[in-house]
């Protein structure tokens, strides 16, 4: 049987987890491919110690891999938008079937991508780009493929959530954490891309148009990170019974989708609360099916090979066998249609506010006054006591019900502009996901 070629782009992180784990397990997965796979060449700038290519062809040109007639699946693990989206067309120009862990290019230029690719009859594969080792684009696409998908929310960045979690676990430092996870090899290029929700932002707009049959819009998505997350946050919000976790959130509406990532308080009795370290879960609300729940690592080497594997072996199978793929974004791509997108300030959920408040008689009552003002009742509270008798403020953390966003904005002003009130009021948003 002829074999199947592969070549490999990059030999970072990915990259060497990819030829590591294909090269360790490659009988299983030829038998599973029903086909025999190859690494036919490698592209990488520099060697990784991590893995050993001496028995494959290295080039330090990886447009030499794209343009190599031998090959038949380029494997893109360079990541970044501006040289990987020319060696993607490149390659799909070339006739290659393409196989990337790029959440950022697909995310950006996968509508753009997708159609070159159908125009030349190739596939664009990319279970990788979201969640790490965890096959949630499969689920999404094929799993779940009888249901109207109503929403979804999941811890989509293994960084973040390692972050957070040391903080709750071991009160680390922020800064400390993040050095830990770029030296695992879990962080972006750029970890400001992990820690301002810039990359779980890329992988929600992915699981959004694979739920909602759109295209991908992420220009559209609310983003905010886990760098304004204090310390003390994560233990009032523990007292109050919640964790912070990081979440990308899309979800049907009357209005649109809501397409949001943001730290959120969420009951510390649910599943997806207790995903903590580099581990990231997805739950996603199907109409057929009810809640489903994915968990796995979402970051590091051999997970995201795990991923990346998957689709070289899916599109192995196709080139072997002639079979069908199925559509990138999972529907037919004349049934996608652009959905509005309602602006976070249409969004309505319950928040979480800690602000420093003076403590004498009568401030409590302002606040509640204000909150009632915007249709916010108060659901908890927490109001420390003053360490010493010089602490004239203290600390309130509150929680309040559903409301919407540009009403709980209004609140804030006014609280903020009490005399009465130190400095800004910290707000989380908050979701039962029940
Ligand atoms: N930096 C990403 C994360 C890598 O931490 O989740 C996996 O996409």
């Amino acid at each position: 049987m002829k074999p199947v070629k592969i070549g490999i782009c990059g030999l970072g992180t990915v990259g060497s987890g990819t030829v590591n784990l294909l090269s360790r397990n490659l009988e299983e997965i030829n038998a599973r491919a029903a086909t025999s796979i190859e690494i036919c060449q490698i592209g990488a700038r520099r060697d990784n110690p991590a893995c050993d290519t001496n028995a494959y062809s290295v080039d330090r040109d990886i447009f030499a891999v794209v343009n190599n007639p031998d090959v038949d699946i380029v494997v893109e693990l360079i990541g970044g938008t501006s040289v990987a989206k020319d060696l993607v067309l490149q390659a799909i120009a070339n006739g290659k079937h393409v196989v990337t862990a790029n959440k950022a290019l697909i995310a950006e230029f996968g509508n753009e991508i997708f159609a070159a690719a159908a125009n030349k009859g190739v596939t664009v594969a990319y279970e990788a780009a979201v969640a790490g080792g965890i096959p949630i684009i499969k689920a999404l696409r094929e799993g779940l493929a009888a249901n109207r998908i109503e929403w979804l929310a999941g811890i989509i960045n293994g960084t973040g959530n390692f972050i957070l979690t040391e903080m709750k676990d071991k009160g680390r430092d922020f800064a400390d954490v993040l050095k830990e996870a770029q030296a695992l090899g879990y962080a972006e290029a750029d970890p400001t891309f992990d820690v301002e929700g810039i990359d779980a932002a890329h992988k929600l707009v992915i699981l959004a148009s694979l739920a909602f049959a759109m295209p991908l819009q992420y220009d559209k998505v609310f983003c905010e990170g886990i760098s304004t997350i204090a310390p003390i946050d994560v233990q009032y919000a523990d007292e109050l019974g919640y964790r912070i976790k990081h979440l990308g959130i899309a979800q049907r509406r009357e209005q649109g989708i809501e397409l949001r990532v943001h730290p959120t308080l969420i009951p510390h009795k649910r599943l997806i609360a207790n995903v903590d370290g580099v581990m990231n879960s997805v739950l996603v609300q199907g109409d057929g099916v009810g809640p489903t729940l994915y968990y796995g690592a979402g970051a590091g080497a051999e997970p995201t090979a795990s991923a990346v594997i998957a689709d070289i072996v899916d599109v192995a199978r196709a080139v072997a066998n002639g079979g069908a793929s199925v559509p990138a974004l999972g529907f037919v791509p004349s049934y996608l249609q652009d959905q509005a997108i309602v602006p976070i300030e249409a969004v309505e959920t319950a928040y979480y506010l800690r602000m420093s408040a003076l403590d004498k008689p009568g401030v409590m009552n302002q606040i509640t006054q204000i909150l009632s003002g915007v249709g916010a009742s108060i659901e908890a509270l927490i109001q420390k006591e003053p360490q010493s008798i010089t602490q004239d403020h203290v600390d309130v953390a509150l929680l309040t019900n559903r409301v919407q966003e540009a009403q709980i904005n209004k609140a804030l002003a006014q609280i903020e502009a009490l005399d009465s009130i130190a400095g800004s009021v910290s707000r989380i948003r908050m979701e039962s996901l029940g």
